[in-house]
Formats: C-alpha cells, sequence, structure tokens
C-alpha cells in the first residue's frame, strides 16, 4: 500500500509466478520448463551475437524471425506479430481486442493470467466451467461476449480440443477475436494455424519456451490476420517498440530452424509423460489426459497440499493450484526420465508412510 500507487494499482491481483527455487539439485517439475537444453544451434547463434552490435538497438519488427515463422506456416510476415514472452503477446492482444462492453470469456480453470490481464485494463470477464471430466463445453460460450480465449491444450489440465471444434467456435463469433493460447500445442494437440488464413478473426499465440526450450530467452509470437497483427503492433509501438533484443532474436530465429531438435525433444518428453502417467495411476491418481509437456493428477485419498509439501521436503516440487476445484489436484512437468522416477519413487514412499 502506498499513497503514491494510482487508484488502479491498488485493485490490482497480480500473477503469482511458479517458484523458481534459489537452491541447487532440486528436481523442478512447476513450471513446465523443458528438462532438456535448448538446441545448440540456438546457443552458438546467440554466442555469435554478443559482439559489438550489441551497443546497437535490434530490429524493432524482428522480421528475420517472423519471416522464418510465415515461411514455415505458408504465411507472410504480416500475419506474424513477435514478443517478449507470450504472456507479453497475450497481455497486447487483451487490450487490442477485447474491449467492447461485453465480458471476455475463457474457462473457469485455465492460465492463471488471463483474469489478472482483465483487471489490469479494467475487462469485465466470465467463466465458463469445464465439465465434471475437466472437458470444455463449447456451447458455454454461447453468449454475449468482447473475445473468447482457450488455452489449447489446456492448463493445468492438459486437455485438448480438436482443430474442428475451434473452427466451430471462431465461425460461431465472427465479430469476435477468439485466441488460441498454444503454448503446448508441439506436445500433441492439433494447432489452430492452418485457418488463420481463412477467419480474420482468430488469434494463435505460440511460445518458445517450453517445447524449444527458451523459457529463459523470452520470446513468443501470434499469428493472425494482417488487421490483427497492426493492431497488436499498435498497442507494442505504444508500450515498448524493442520488446525482443538481438540475443533473443539470433536465438529464437536458430531454435525455429532447428527443427529436428524440437522433434527429438518433444518425442522424449511424450515418451516419458506416457510412463510417468502410468506409474502415478498405479499409485493411486487420477491421471487426466495430457496433450501437454505436463499432467494433472489426483488421489482420491490424500490431499493434494500435503503431498506437494511432502515431496518437497525430498527436494521435488510441483505446483499446486488453491481454488475450489484446483486444490485436489496437482500439476507435475515433465522432466527426464530420471527425474520422473525420483518423482514416483517418493511419492511411493509418501504414500506408503502415511498408509
Ligand atoms: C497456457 C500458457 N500460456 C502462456 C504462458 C506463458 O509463456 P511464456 O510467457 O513463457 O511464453 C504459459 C506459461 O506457463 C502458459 O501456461
Amino acid at each position: 500500500m502506498s499513497r503514491f500507487w494510482s487508484p488502479l494499482v491498488h485493485r490490482l491481483t497480480p500473477y503469482v509466478p511458479g517458484e523458481q527455487p534459489k537452491i541447487h539439485n532440486i528436481i523442478k517439475l512447476n513450471t513446465n520448463e523443458s528438462p532438456y537444453g535448448p538446441s545448440p544451434k540456438a546457443l552458438e547463434a546467440m554466442r555469435a551475437a554478443s559482439d559489438d552490435s550489441l551497443r546497437l538497438y535490434p530490429d524493432p519488427e524482428s522480421l528475420a524471425l517472423r519471416e522464418a515463422i510465415a515461411r514455415r506456416e505458408g504465411l507472410t510476415p504480416a500475419h506474424v506479430f513477435a514478443g517478449n514472452g507470450s504472456d507479453e503477446v497475450l497481455a497486447h492482444a487483451f487490450q487490442a481486442f477485447f474491449n467492447h462492453g461485453d465480458p471476455v470469456l475463457f474457462p473457469d480453470i485455465t492460465y492463471s493470467f488471463y483474469p489478472v490481464y482483465c483487471g489490469l485494463y479494467g475487462l469485465p470477464f466470465e467463466t465458463v466451467a469445464l465439465d465434471a471430466g475437466m472437458n470444455l463445453p463449447l456451447s458455454g460460450f454461447d453468449r454475449p461476449n468482447s473475445g473468447i480465449v482457450i488455452a489449447n491444450p489446456n492448463a493445468p489440465t492438459g486437455i485438448a480440443l480438436s482443430r474442428a471444434d475451434i473452427e466451430k467456435l471462431v465461425m460461431a463469433h465472427p465479430d469476435r477475436v477468439v485466441l488460441i493460447d498454444e503454448a503446448y500445442v508441439d506436445f500433441g494437440a492439433e494447432t489452430a494455424v492452418p485457418l488463420v488464413k481463412k477467419y480474420p478473426n482468430l488469434l494463435v499465440v505460440q511460445t518458445f519456451s517450453k517445447s524449444r526450450a527458451l523459457a529463459g530467452l523470452r520470446v513468443g509470437f501470434a499469428l493472425g490476420d494482417p488487421a490483427l497483427i497492426e493492431g497488436l503492433s499498435r498497442v507494442k509501438d505504444s508500450f515498448n517498440s524493442y520488446p525482443l533484443d538481438r540475443l533473443a532474436q539470433a536465438g529464437a530465429l536458430a531454435a525455429y530452424e532447428d527443427e529436428d531438435w524440437l522433434r527429438q525433444s518433444v518425442n522424449k518428453v511424450i515418451a516419458t509423460r506416457t510412463t510417468l502417467a502410468t506409474s502415478l495411476t498405479e499409485l493411486g491418481f487420477e491421471v487426466l489426459r495430457s496433450s501437454a509437456n505436463f499432467v494433472y493428477a489426483w488421489h482420491p485419498d490424500r490431499d493434494a497440499a500435503t503431498l506437494a509439501a511432502a515431496l518437497r521436503e525430498r527436494a521435488i516440487i510441483v505446483r499446486h493450484l488453491k481454488g475450489p476445484r484446483t486444490s485436489p489436484w496437482l500439476r507435475v512437468t515433465i522432466g527426464t526420465d530420471a527425474q520422473c522416477t525420483a518423482l514416483t519413487e517418493a511419492l511411493r514412499e509418501i504414500l506408503r508412510l502415511n498408509a
């Protein structure tokens, strides 16, 4: 509290990021980072970019990166926006598209930054309740709205909608932007990007933080009709013209072009996810079918917060989200095979001790 704050700052409820522990040797399965390092080509590109040219501002348009993304997707650079992590891209999108008087709609259990953006920009919002199986009933969006936001796959559940379902939603709301947050799409969901050319109201947001293992670099991007990209650029250039520094542009470009590395890394995560889901099920957890780099699980006989605390004592951190519907659940990032084995061994011991 401070008398110097603007009234809005008093009213904000900021997002609380997952813990980034200062201690080493911890098994960190709480913020959906990749357990593998980024593409060696990305690291090399960033080393090469670390020279005297850092005295100059970076390209404010991130054109080389946007061209590479556009080329791969059969789009033009005018369809691509790049920002400082997808969080920034999302924030700009909320400000650019969702202020039309009606509420913004998103699921009741989803990425908890969405309501925070609404608070920051003074946007009313309503939520659509996931059903008992944590699936999203599309009929819930049949009401007046200023825009729709869906994480696909959803976080923290990991459950994905099909592209056909997304298309139905986009078609049903032609006068509103439907934003699909595809932070985890590479781990097994159908991307909506092929629909971008067809629908001027679809915005797809992706990130380098998860499948490309570059959470520390802060690069995200959006794909949409050039008019939507222009809207985002107008907000960006009213906020920070240089969201991506020189190293980020060089590293992201090289990472984007290293498709072999991406495929190998994603395949390893998917294989470990299958093994982990089986092990957790054997320990009595119910595990949702995940298309992401994490699993969402709960144990019918155990308190999730207690389990998370017991894991923490054993130097393993997972994410427990408070809230009426999420408190029975644990969200566990897929680590290496060794990390996931350590997790299941620790859980086996905890469950036996408390039996
Ligand atoms: C659904 C979802 N969207 C967006 C983000 C933000 O990713 P970043 O800002 O690192 O690109 C996250 C991060 O965990 C996420 O879970």
